[in-house]
Formats: C-alpha cells, structure tokens, sequence
C-alpha cells in the first residue's frame, strides 16, 4: 500500500538524526525560534496591506528590507550566496526565487512573497501568494489550491511522523485539482542555519519515507503548485528566477513549523493575513 504507515522506527531513521542530534532544539533554544517566527510573521502583516496595483517589486523589498533593519534584524536573504535583494518576489508564472524588480504590479497579477528574518541568530521563513486587485477564477484557483496544499501537509503531521507525510499530503490535495506539484525546489530545516537537515520534499521520495520529524526539530512546508505541468525553468541570465516550463500560473505558501511532544506548531501564524479554512476570491465583493 501506498500510504501504508509502519509504526516501526526504521533504524536508518537514527542513522540521520543521530548526526543532527543538535538540531533537536533546547525548550530555550524553541524559544528563540518563537521569536523569529513572531518577527518575521509581523513583518508580513506589516507588508501585507502595500500589495496593490501600481507598487513595484523593488519597493516592496525596500518596505521588507527598512522594517526588519529598524526592528534591529536581518533580512536573511540579503547577501545569502550571490542574492542582493531582501525577498523574493515572483509574480504569475515564476514559481520562486523571483528578484525584486522595476516592475510594477497591475490588477490580475499573483504574486508570491518569501521573507526570512534573522532574529537573533534564528531564522524565520514564510510566505504568502496575494491576488492582486480583481483576479481571474484560474488565478484565484491556483492560489487556494496552494494554500490547502500547505495546511493540509501541516495538519497531518504527527510527533515523530515521516517527512513523507508532507508529500503525501500534498500531492493528494494538489491532484484532485488536477495541479501539479514542483520537485526541485523543496522545503527544508532551519534555525541558527537558513537552509539545513532535512530535506522536506513537497512529493514524497525514498529518503522521506525513511526520515521522522522528531519534537524539536524546526523546518519549512513550502509547497510549489503549478496550474500545468510540473516543469521548471531556470532563467540562464540571472541563474535565480524560476519559472514554470510551460508559462501557466504557480502559487505558494510557506510556514515555519515546530515539532513538538504534542505535535506540529507553525511559528509564522500572522494576525491579519488568511488563517486555516480561509476562501480566496471573495475579498473584493462590496456588501449589498
Ligand atoms: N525563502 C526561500 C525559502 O523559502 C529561500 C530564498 S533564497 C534566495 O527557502 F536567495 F533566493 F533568496
Ligand atoms: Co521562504
Ligand atoms: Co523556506
């Protein structure tokens, strides 16, 4: 079966954790992931309100890159290998990894934000899809579908579960929707480091199968959902923007999430911005 669940431990499962033993965070150490998640989810609420027809992408970094500097934290992305910008911005076909730009959105766009911050030595890292102005049933669409991809991943997790159930999770949402799901760019654990152990791939393979989400370990669900196929495109000129090979739509959202004894805590929940159940589409009709 598919699906199946062993109850059993696999013993390769202690192999991997047990060189990333120290990735298990201290209650002290949660903490200071609480905290990082807190700021970086203030920020995207701080953000959320300025995405409107007309700004441009670079002064939506710019907006990211004064709060986070004037709060006396970093924008983790800011100089993290060759990138020079403060978040990503990717708008309809770019699937992630979009660099903020002279261009200005306009009415009907989807754009993804990403921010992470570095608070105090820990990162937090989210992101969220905004229709922009009056979108089209598809875009809107798309950007549901990434949304419940997300929660639905989230929500199934178990203290000590397979990272595979993320994937499964994921890929059952996004199927009968008839979407795809993005495999080369995966979600992944993080704290003192931006990228770390494990892997959490959004379609489950070997390795998920064999990897456990024990309390205390910290990592993103950042689905990718593609309208069409699968299929991505790295562009060649600035080696980061990715799109999808076929031109249609993708959307994503991003949480940072805490295993805990009790079972998952997202890190990032924001105050203003779409909570678990929210409906896309409805937010521009006028009451009668
Ligand atoms: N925030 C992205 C993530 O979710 C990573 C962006 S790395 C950058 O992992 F260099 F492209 F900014
Ligand atoms: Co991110
Ligand atoms: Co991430």
């Amino acid at each position: 079966m598919r699906f199946a669940f062993s109850a059993k431990p696999n013993p390769n499962v202690d192999a991997s954790m047990q060189s990333n033993r120290k990735l298990l965070l201290t209650e002290q150490q949660r903490d200071s992931m609480r905290a990082a998640g807190k700021f970086n989810a203030s920020l995207m609420d701080y953000l959320r309100p300025f995405i409107l027809p007309g700004i441009s992408t670079e002064e939506i970094d710019t907006i990211v890159y004064d709060y986070t500097i004037r709060h006396g934290h970093t924008p983790a992305t800011l100089g993290y290998l060759s990138y020079k910008k403060s978040c990503c911005t990717s708008v309809n076909n770019v699937i992630c990894h979009g660099i903020p730009s002279s261009y200005r959105l306009k009415a009907g766009d989807i754009i993804n934000v990403d921010i992470t911050s570095i608070v105090d030595g820990w990162h937090g890292d989210q992101s969220e899809s905004f229709l922009v102005g009056e979108c089209s049933v598809e875009a809107c669409a798309i950007t549901q579908a990434a949304f419940d991809c997300m929660y639905r991943a989230i929500r199934a997790l178990t203290p000590g579960c397979f990272v595979s159930v993320i994937g499964d999770n994921v890929v059952m949402e996004a199927h009968r929707r008839n979407y795809s799901v993005v495999r080369e760019y995966v979600g992944h654990g993080l704290g003192k480091r931006f990228h770390q152990y494990p892997n959490i791939p959004h379609v489950p393979d070997r390795k998920a199968r064999q990897e456990r989400l024990y309390p205390g370990l910290a990592f993103t669900v950042e689905p990718m959902i593609n309208a069409g196929t699968r299929f991505t495109k790295l562009d060649s000129r600035d080696n980061w923007t990715v799109t999808t090979r076929d031109g249609r739509l993708s959307a994503q959202f991003e949480h940072t999430v805490l295993m805990t004894e009790n079972g998952p805590e997202i890190l990032t929940l924001t105050q203003n911005g779409p909570q678990y159940g929210h409906q896309f589409g409805h937010q521009f009709s006028l009451p009668t």
